[in-house]
C-alpha cells in the first residue's frame, strides 16, 4: 500500500479521553497506558495538556521520557506561555509533537474569544511560528472547524501551514457535523487550500449525534490522512470516535476505503480493557469491536450458521483482536504449568515474583470455587495492573448485619507487619467497615461511585468492586477482588488509600529534593 494510502492513528485517550467526566488518572496509570498504546502501534499519542495541571505536566513527561515508538504530543492553547510548559514536558522524547489550538467558528470568536477574524489569524500563525523555534513537527487545530465560516478556515489553515504547520486538524468540537456534510467539508478544504499538499489533514469527531466514527470515515474517504481517536470512545461529554472501531473498519472494509493503519490488530482488545480497568469506565455489552456481546451468537439459527461457516454471521475474526477466549478452565488441581501456559495464552506476562504471587492467589480461589475460567484469571491478573504497595493491607474482616441490626464491622488492618483493630458502625455493612478502616488509617475517603462486578457466572462467582474515592480532593480508583462482596468492598477501598498514601510520600520526596 502506499504511503498515500496510509492513515495516521493519534490517539488522544491520555488527553480528550481523561476529560471524560469522572476520569483521572494519575502518572503511573497514563504511562502504562502509553506503553499499551505503543504496543498496540498507533503513530501519535497525545499524553495530556501540560499547563492543565502539575499532574498533568508530571504525566506528560514521564510519558515523554520513558515511552519509545510513538510520536508524543502534548498539547497547549495558542498563547506563548503554554507552548513553553508543553515543549519543558515534551523535549525529552524521541518524536516530540506541540499540538496548538485556536477555535475558528464566529460563535466562539465572539462569545468564547471576543476576537476579530483577523486576530485568531495573527494569533494561529504566531502560535505556530513560536512552536516551531522548539520543535520541528507542530500540529494546528481549528477548534470548532467543522461549524467555521469555509473561506475563513481556508485562509488560516494556508497561513498556519505556510507558518510551519506539519500537521491541521478539523475537529467537529460539538459532534454536529453528519457524515455526507463532513466529507464535503475536508473536500471542499482540501481544494481550496493551495498549499495542503505541504501539511497532514487531520480529523477529530466527537460523537454528540453517535456519528463520530461514521464522520471520521467520511473525512478519510475524502482526503483526511490523520485521524483523531480514543480507546473505546471515550473523551468529552458523548466521547470521541472509537479507536477500535475506526481501526476495524478500515481493516474489514479494505476494498471499499482502499486505507490502511499500521497496527498490531491482536492488541486491540487488551488495550480497551486496560483503559476500561484504569479509568473504571465500564464497556457497554453490545460496544462494537470490544464489548462482551461484540462476537456472542446468542439465537440458535446464528449459532448453527457459525458453527457451519463462521462467515454466515461474523464479518470479523475474534482472533484478530486479540479475544482469544477458551473453553479449558482451571481448578484446584491445576498445576503452575496450566496456570502459566493459561496466563501467556490470555496474554499476560509476569516477572516471577509476580508469578508466585499471582499463582497462590489463584489458589486460594480455586479452593473457594470449582471452576476457574478465563473472566476469573483475568480479574485475578488486574491486580497486578492496579498493583501499588501495599502500606495497609487488610488482615481481618468480621461483620453483623441484618434487616433489623445496626450495621457493624469489626477490621484488623496490618501495617509493615504489625496489625491494628478497629469497630464501626454505618448505614450499611460496607460503610460500617470503611469507617473502620478510616479509624486506623487516618485517612478520610469519600466514596463517589462504587460498582460490582459479578466476574463469571455462578452462585460462587467473584466479586470485583471498582470504587471511585476522594482523598483530599483527588479522585482515586479502587479496586478488590474476592468472593465475598463485602471484603471486596473494603479491599476496593483500601486500595484507593494505599494509591492516596504512595501519591503523597512521593510528593513528600519530590518536594525534599
Ligand atoms: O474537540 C476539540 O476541538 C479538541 C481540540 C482541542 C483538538 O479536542
Ligand atoms: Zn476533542
Amino acid at each position: 500500500m502506499s504511503d498515500k494510502n496510509r492513515i495516521y492513528l493519534f490517539d488522544t485517550t491520555l488527553r480528550d479521553g481523561e476529560q471524560s467526566p469522572g476520569v483521572s488518572l494519575n502518572a503511573d496509570e497514563k504511562v502504562e497506558i502509553a506503553q499499551q498504546l505503543a504496543r498496540l502501534g498507533v503513530d501519535i499519542i497525545e499524553a495530556g495538556f501540560p499547563i492543565a495541571s502539575p499532574g498533568d505536566f508530571a504525566a506528560v513527561k514521564k510519558i515523554a521520557d520513558t515511552v519509545k515508538g510513538p510520536v508524543i504530543a502534548g498539547l497547549c492553547r495558542a498563547v506563548k506561555g503554554d507552548i513553553d510548559r508543553t515543549w519543558e514536558a515534551l523535549k525529552g522524547a524521541e518524536t516530540p509533537r506541540i499540538h496548538t489550538f485556536l477555535a475558528t467558528s464566529d460563535i466562539h470568536l465572539k462569545y468564547k474569544l471576543k476576537m476579530s477574524r483577523e486576530e485568531v489569524l495573527n494569533q494561529a500563525v504566531e502560535a505556530v511560528r513560536y512552536a516551531k523555534t522548539f520543535c520541528p513537527d507542530v500540529e494546528f487545530s481549528a477548534e470548532d472547524a467543522s461549524r467555521s465560516d469555509l473561506d475563513f478556515l481556508a485562509q488560516i489553515v494556508s497561513a498556519v501551514i505556510d507558518a510551519g504547520a506539519t500537521v491541521v486538524n478539523l475537529p467537529d468540537t460539538v459532534g454536529y457535523a453528519v457524515p455526507d456534510e463532513f466529507g464535503q467539508f475536508i473536500r471542499t478544504i482540501m481544494e481550496k487550500v493551495p498549499n495542503i499538499d505541504r501539511a497532514i489533514l487531520s480529523i477529530h469527531c466527537h460523537d454528540d449525534l453517535g456519528m463520530a466514527v461514521a464522520n471520521s470515515l467520511a473525512g478519510i474517504l475524502n482526503g483526511a490522512r490523520q485521524v483523531e481517536t480514543a480507546v473505546n470512545g471515550i473523551g468529552e461529554r458523548a466521547g470521541n470516535a472509537s479507536l477500535e472501531e475506526i481501526i476495524m473498519a478500515l481493516y474489514t472494509r479494505k476494498v471499499f476505503y482502499g486505507k490502511e493503519v499500521n497496527v498490531n490488530y491482536r492488541e486491540i482488545y487488551r488495550t480497551s480493557r486496560l483503559v476500561s480497568n484504569l479509568t473504571g469506565m465500564s464497556i457497554q455489552p453490545n460496544k462494537a469491536i470490544v464489548g462482551k456481546n461484540a462476537f456472542a451468537h446468542e439465537s440458535g439459527i446464528h449459532q448453527d450458521g457459525v458453527l457451519k461457516e463462521r462467515s454466515t454471521y461474523e464479518i470479523m475474526s475474534p482472533e484478530l483482536v486479540g479475544l482469544n477466549r477458551s473453553n479449558l478452565v482451571l481448578g484446584k488441581h491445576s498445576g503452575r504449568h496450566a496456570f502459566k501456559e493459561r496466563l501467556a495464552e490470555l496474554g499476560f506476562v509476569l516477572n516471577d515474583a509476580e508469578f508466585d504471587q499471582a499463582f497462590s492467589d489463584f489458589k486460594e480461589i480455586a479452593d473457594k470455587k470449582k471452576e476457574v475460567t478465563d473472566d476469573d484469571l483475568e480479574a485475578l491478573i488486574k491486580d497486578y495492573i492496579w498493583k501499588v504497595p501495599e502500606r495497609f493491607s487488610l488482615a481481618y474482616l468480621h461483620i453483623s448485619s441484618g434487616t433489623t441490626v445496626v450495621p457493624m464491622a469489626t477490621v484488623k488492618l496490618s501495617i509493615e507487619g504489625i496489625v491494628f483493630e478497629a469497630a464501626a458502625t454505618g448505614d450499611g455493612p460496607v460503610e460500617a467497615a470503611c469507617r473502620a478502616v478510616d479509624k486506623i488509617t487516618d485517612i478520610y475517603g469519600k466514596m463517589h461511585s462504587y460498582k460490582l462486578n459479578a466476574v463469571s457466572g455462578g452462585k460462587d462467582a467473584l466479586g470485583e468492586v471498582i470504587s471511585r474515592i476522594e482523598i483530599n480532593g483527588i479522585m482515586y480508583n479502587g479496586r478488590g477482588l474476592s468472593t465475598d462482596i463485602i471484603e471486596a468492598s473494603v479491599k476496593s477501598y483500601i486500595n484507593a488509600i494505599n494509591k492516596h498514601f504512595y501519591a503523597e510520600q512521593r510528593q513528600r520526596e519530590i518536594q525534599d529534593q
